[in-house]
């Protein structure tokens, strides 16, 4: 299987100019496909976003519609509709999320429209830590991601797939680290193992760069930062300026027991992210082992990275 650490990387990219570019955005109704569809406008391209039927009457298509993205209504589960919608494009960009009917079979789909239309290149809804050459089972959503990317190299097309760590905004509640009540920086393992944050808009911005490339590598990766846990105890200290102390619960062996311990009493199978999936990112990220090896944060030079602490210093 094709990994990050594999692949080489591109060593430069065309300057951004004002680009005459197609994009089919899938997922563009999202939290992070909004952000992709903007900084695509941005960049000039013409941005197709698929919606769902009925998603055409919601508040995002409004603002999509704003911007100027032609909306288009397709049944994900009927190829030929999917495959009149990708045609003439230059990329398909997937911003989807959800469980195995999205990201391996809705996304098949959307794979096998683009390949039917001949478009040359595909963006995949990845967007995470490395998950390449993580075990089998140690992240439920990753398994996933490995499923739909072995059918992805088998497809004759070209895919980039951005890696960018966990967003940085997830830092400020979802992700259970940084706790300002009681001012404690919460971990499991070693405090000096280095992780990758992104802040979801810089995520967007890349994205929209890498799709408007065509000279783009199978993988891309960025992180805005990439602190330790102390690093974060010093970032927390300096956007609060308060005191932040460590907490270290156990070793990942103690994480491992209560990732089971969670599943167990709060299945939340059904759930994207329920909070076990959650403390598997947080294993996967600790240990070290979803850790992106070489950074191509250069790639687009206009891009200016946000620091975790201008995130935790905003106010939610
Ligand atoms: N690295 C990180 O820390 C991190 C954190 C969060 C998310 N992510 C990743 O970022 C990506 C985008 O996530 P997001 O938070 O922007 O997701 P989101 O806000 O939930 O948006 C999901 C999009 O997928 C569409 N969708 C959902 N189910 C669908 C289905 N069955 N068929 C067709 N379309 C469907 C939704 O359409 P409707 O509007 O019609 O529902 C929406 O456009 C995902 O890959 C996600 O895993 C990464």
């Amino acid at each position: 299987m094709n990994s990050p650490s594999t692949q080489p990387t591109a060593a430069s990219a065309p300057s951004p100019t004002a680009s005459t570019a197609t994009i089919v955005l899938a997922g563009a109704t999202g939290a992070l496909g909004l952000l992709i569809a903007h900084h695509l406008r941005q960049r000039g391209a013409t941005v197709r976003a698929l919606v769902r039927p009925g998603a055409s009457a919601k508040a995002e298509a409004a603002s999509l519609r704003l911007q100027g993205v032609e909306l288009v209504e397709v049944d994900y589960a009927n190829l030929a509709q999917l495959t009149q919608a990708c045609t003439g494009a230059d990329c398909v960009v997937s911003a989807l999320s959800g469980l195995r009917e999205v990201i391996v079979d809705a996304q098949t789909r959307l794979l096998e429209a683009a390949v039917a239309a001949g478009v040359p290149r595909i963006i995949p809804s990845d967007f995470s830590a490395d998950f390449t050459q993580l075990p089998e089972g140690s992240n439920r959503n990753f398994d996933l991601r490995r499923e739909f990317q072995r059918r992805l190299d088998q497809a004759p097309i070209r895919a980039t797939s951005i890696l960018n760590g966990m967003f940085t905004e997830l830092l400020k509640g979802q992700a259970p680290v940084i706790l300002t009540g009681p001012r404690r920086v919460v971990y499991w393992g070693d405090a000096d193992q280095p992780l990758d944050f992104t802040t979801m808009v810089n995520t967007a911005e890349y994205t929209a760069a890498a799709a408007l490339d065509p000279t783009t590598p199978r993988y891309l990766c960025v992180a805005g930062e990439v602190a330790s846990i102390r690093g974060l105890q010093a970032e927390a200290e300096a956007a609060t300026g308060h005191k932040f102390k460590l907490l270290r619960v156990g070793g990942l062996g103690v994480l491992g027991t209560l990732i089971k311990a969670t599943k167990a009493l709060m299945p939340a199978n059904d759930e994207i992210f329920p909070p076990w999936q959650g403390m598997q990112y947080l294993h996967n990220m600790l240990s070290g082992q979803a850790k992106l090896r070489t950074l191509d944060n250069a790639r687009y030079p206009e891009i200016r990275w946000t620091q975790v602490r201008e995130v935790l210093a905003t106010k939610s």
